[in-house]
């Protein structure tokens, strides 16, 4: 993909635009997939804004990723709800389950599954509730045989 020429066609269809910066950014990383570092100056340029100011709405959001994913992204609930029956031991066990596999792991604040918790998603298609260590091995392990 020619990442310059997409970014430029996404600025021309917002610089004029009141608020243009997170409409931008969504649709950076919806067409490459994530925001790559390159794309700042550029983004700040054409919107009137620092580097730092996209740099500061890229982080705080966590939607926006500043890398390539893996073959998969899994999404581990961290909101209250999936907290309190299990997700911060849950998110810990992905966090050491995938140290160097290529599935990325994401927090995401709330999949609507709330009564069942704790909730994850894979690649913003399945939903998985009353997810436990062990089901959660079995699932990336069925995600990396997929290879
Ligand atoms: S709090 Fe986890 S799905 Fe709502």
């Amino acid at each position: 993909m020619d990442i310059a020429a997409t970014l430029a066609r996404i600025l021309d269809a917002h610089r004029d635009r009141p608020g243009a910066l997170l409409p931008v950014l969504h649709e950076v990383q919806n067409a490459v997939g994530f925001i790559p570092p390159e794309t700042v100056p550029a983004i700040a340029t054409a919107l009137n804004l620092s580097r730092a100011e996209v740099h500061g709405v890229i982080s705080y959001y966590h939607h926006f990723r500043q890398e390539p994913t893996g073959r998969h992204v899994v999404r581990v609930c961290c909101a209250e709800a999936c907290q309190a029956v299990g997700g911060e031991v849950l998110a810990e066990h992905a966090r050491t389950r995938l140290a160097g596999s290529d599935v990325t792991l994401e927090p995401v604040y709330c999949l609507g599954l709330c009564a069942c918790g704790p909730a994850v998603q894979v690649d913003e298609t399945q939903l998985h509730a009353a997810m436990t260590p062990a089901k959660f091995d079995a699932l990336v392990a069925r995600l990396e045989a997929e290879r």
